[in-house]
């Protein structure tokens, strides 16, 4: 047993601006022992919407800082603007229908949530809506099609592999144990762009460059539990609304520091993890140490992929779901789902361009994205990473 054993807490804040404004809006607090299905925060606790806005006859209990969070989970679950429902210029005038139904909507989502679902928050507008203002009622023809309408095939149930050993291959598929605990420190360079949405020539949608095209280069390094990074935004791109100069995150255990110039500000528990799940230099062990609090989901299938999912509860009620890739072992996506009153809001993070440094696979490319207004997400892109090697690995 070394001090290896006890994961570093590396990180970096590569993607920390997104990640940190996605957790001043977190109303959890770490210590709440609040389970996930809980729907918000107990009323009459702390600041309350009501004392923010004006005209609240649903939502005045939610907490202000889950506010923006809920419009934008009904917004994209409408797969709506706010003007939908909104005049952008009196937010709290009732002048749409929309907003009105949209109001009933939400006391009825509550209502069926509590008085069916034993309070879980199980039924969202996506239940019904998934991207439409008016949902579709009646099935196509094609949703009922089987050879034989009255008894299913024969289905033999699928035996779904455990967390460790989902977990066990992901470390072996990365480069195993040994490789792992070899590593010293890692140093990185890349560009972190911040996506907007374009329409290409035969009119899809499609992520494009924003325009802000942040160079970076970071240090993790590694010493007994303490973790120091650096990013740099070095002023070869004009940064237009984002802080120019050094973004310094200091981890410790389970406390973060972020500071930009004179500007500290302290990291949560999400903050942190998503840190040290992006960019931590044993990640890969430390999740697999962490077995034993995952739960196996079904798996899914993505872009051709099929995807082994595990789950777990963090603190807050904050829910993780991870996707390992059935064919090579690597995980491809973590989510992020923060509870709110009517839903979960949404982080998602994509890893993809895996390449070999030092025989450990890395991802060259990390793209997250959000439902809110930073849904575009960002995408961090690594030009060179280097690894700096222990002779003789403590514990191998
Ligand atoms: C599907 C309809 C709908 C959409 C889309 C929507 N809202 Fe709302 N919004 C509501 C409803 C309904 C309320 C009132 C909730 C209540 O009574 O508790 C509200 C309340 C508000 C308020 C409070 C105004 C006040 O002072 O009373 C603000 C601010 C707001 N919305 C902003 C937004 C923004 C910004 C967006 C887009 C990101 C948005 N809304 C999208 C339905 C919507
Ligand atoms: C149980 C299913 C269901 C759920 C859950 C649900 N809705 Fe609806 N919603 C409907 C149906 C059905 C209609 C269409 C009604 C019609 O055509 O008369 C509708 C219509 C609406 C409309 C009016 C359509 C328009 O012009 O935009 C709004 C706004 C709306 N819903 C908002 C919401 C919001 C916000 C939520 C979540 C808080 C929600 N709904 C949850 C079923 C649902």
């Amino acid at each position: 047993m070394t001090n290896r054993t006890v994961a570093m807490m590396i990180g970096l804040v590569v993607a920390a601006p997104a990640v940190v404004a996605v957790e001043q809006t977190s109303a959890a607090p770490a210590s709440s022992p609040a389970p996930a299905s809980t729907p918000g925060p107990p009323p009459s606790q702390g600041d309350r919407a009501r004392d923010h806005f004006k005209n609240l006859q649903v939502l005045g209990d939610i907490s202000p800082s889950d506010f923006y969070a809920t419009m934008h989970l009904i917004r994209a679950s409408l797969g709506t603007t706010c003007d939908h429902c909104h005049d952008v210029e009196h937010y709290e005038a009732d002048a749409k229908p929309a907003k009105l139904t949209a109001r009933r909507h939400m006391q009825m989502v509550i209502d069926v949530n509590k008085n069916v679902f034993e309070g879980r928050t199980v039924v969202t507008c996506n239940s019904c809506h998934r991207g439409a203002s008016h949902p579709v009622s009646v099935p196509t023809v094609e949703q009922g099609l089987f050879p034989d309408s009255t008894r299913g095939a024969a289905v033999t149930p699928q035996e779904l592999p455990t967390p460790a050993q989902i977990l066990d291959r992901y470390v072996a598929a990365v480069g195993g144990r040994d490789a792992l605990r070899r590593l010293k420190t890692r140093a990185a360079e890349g560009t972190w762009t911040h996506m907007a949405l374009g329409i290409t020539a035969d009119g899809h949608p499609v992520a494009v460059n924003r325009g802000k095209v942040d160079p970076f280069t970071v240090t993790t390094v590694g010493s007994d539990g303490l973790l120091v990074t650096r990013m740099g935004f070095d002023g070869t791109t004009k940064v237009e609304d984002r802080a120019a100069g050094k973004t310094t995150v200091t981890i410790q255990g389970n406390h973060g520091v972020a500071q930009t110039g004179e500007t500290k500000g302290e990291l949560g528990p999400i903050s942190i993890a998503s840190q040290m799940l992006s960019f931590g230099l044993d990640r890969e062990l430390k999740l697999a140490a962490d077995a034993g609090t995952f739960v196996v989901a079904d798996p899914v299938e993505l872009a051709g992929r099929t995807l082994n999912v595990l789950t777990r509860t963090l603190q807050g009620g904050v829910r993780e779901r991870f996707y390992f890739d059935a064919a090579d072992g690597l995980l491809r996506r973590r989510e992020l789902l923060r509870p709110l009153l009517l839903g979960d809001d949404l982080i998602q993070v994509d890893y993809d361009d895996f390449r070999a440094v030092d025989g450990i696979r890395v991802p060259f490319t990390i793209k997250t994205s959000y439902l809110d207004d930073n849904h575009y997400g960002n995408t961090i892109q690594f030009s060179s990473i280097r690894h700096d090697v222990r002779q003789n690995a403590p514990g191998a």
